[in-house]
């Protein structure tokens, strides 16, 4: 079986305290708000990937397409032996652009969730004999520190999750992406598509409640990681869509009155009946939005797909 690493390039104590940094600000500031990279432990990770084959969430199937339709072309354009995949997940559509890339020498899929890797890295080695699977367990949106493997280098990241950055967080982290990349190497970078609102909404409320679930689990993180005592039953799940934003927030609304204590923060958070904690916002793009983004870091946008129906886009481009 070819070779499967897994590196922890932050140490355990630097997730603990960026948690505490994070749940701190989050809770104290107005409105209150999480980061939504805090979903994904093992629990959190399961949840996601049933979100992505419920009937309402398809982005997936959406990028999926296109990943089926486009492998060959991506391949032809990068001949890449290196394939970087931020925020990686299960991998599992990764799977077309591995078989494409014919050249392909080692995979680095990076995520926090370690669960995630673990399952993923373990299955592609076993299933793909003589690629190098090299897993790092960071934080995409902190100064990545990529392992010495033979260029180029294409760097993937998909699933529409650039669109969980906010504007400011969007560039900084583009800029770092530029960074990392040398003449001849690429970015390919899954964006979801303005469209119409129900649609968008259901995507992250379906009816089966398992988004609600997904949701709600931070809190059960929090609880766990710093002894808090959120009850997950007394807040609502809400999904809603921002006109002028262009993008969903996520939110958890609080039923009632109620004090939530944060023991390893010495904390006491009071929520009003109503009040709303931000989870995730998860932006939604245009074309030429997409490719000035890409533009302001020195990035030129080289090819643009959509699925048959218009609903998401993957684009390539390459550093000027
Ligand atoms: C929306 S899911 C997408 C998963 C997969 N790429 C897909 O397309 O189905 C986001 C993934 O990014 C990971 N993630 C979220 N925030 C992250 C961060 N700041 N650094 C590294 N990974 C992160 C999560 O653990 C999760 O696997």
């Amino acid at each position: 079986m070819s070779p499967f690493l897994l590196t922890r390039t932050l140490p355990e104590d630097a997730t603990d305290a960026a948690l505490r940094a994070d749940v701190q600000q989050g809770l104290t500031s107005t409105p209150k708000t999480l980061p939504p990279k805090w979903f994904y432990d093992a629990h959190g990770s399961d949840l996601f990937e049933q979100i992505t084959e419920l009937p309402e969430y398809y982005p997936t199937r959406a990028e999926r397409e296109i990943l089926i339709a486009r492998s060959a072309e991506i391949a032809a354009a990068t001949r890449a032996r290196t394939l970087v995949e931020l925020g990686s997940g299960s991998s599992d559509k990764t799977r077309h652009l591995i078989d494409a890339l014919t050249g392909l020498h080692t995979y680095v899929p990076v995520d926090v969730s370690e669960s995630a890797l673990t399952q993923a890295g373990q299955a592609l080695v076993a299933e793909r004999p003589g690629l190098s699977v090299h897993a790092l367990i960071a934080d995409f949106t902190a100064r990545l520190e990529l392992p010495d493997t033979p260029g180029p280098r294409l760097l993937a990241f998909l699933g529409g999750t650039i669109g969980n950055l906010l504007p400011a967080e969007r560039a900084a982290f583009l800029a770092s992406i530029r960074a990392l990349l040398s003449p001849g190497d690429a970015l390919l970078l899954g964006t979801d598509l303005v469209k119409d609102e129900q649609v968008l909404v259901r995507a992250y409320d379906d009816a089966a409640g398992v988004t609600a679930a997904f949701n709600k689990n931070v809190l059960a993180v929090v609880n766990r990681e710093l002894g808090a005592d959120f009850d997950p039953g007394a807040f609502d799940h809400v999904a809603l869509w921002d006109t002028a934003d262009e993008w969903i927030e996520m939110r958890l609304r609080s039923r009632t009155h109620q004090t939530v204590k944060v023991p390893a923060l010495d904390l006491a958070v009071d929520f009003a009946a109503g009040e709303e904690l931000r989870t995730e916002v998860s932006a939604k793009f245009r074309k030429e939005g997409v490719r000035a983004e890409l533009a302001a870091v020195g990035l030129e946008l080289t090819h643009w797909w959509t699925d048959s129906e218009g609903r998401f886009a993957l684009s390539l481009s390459t550093a000027r």
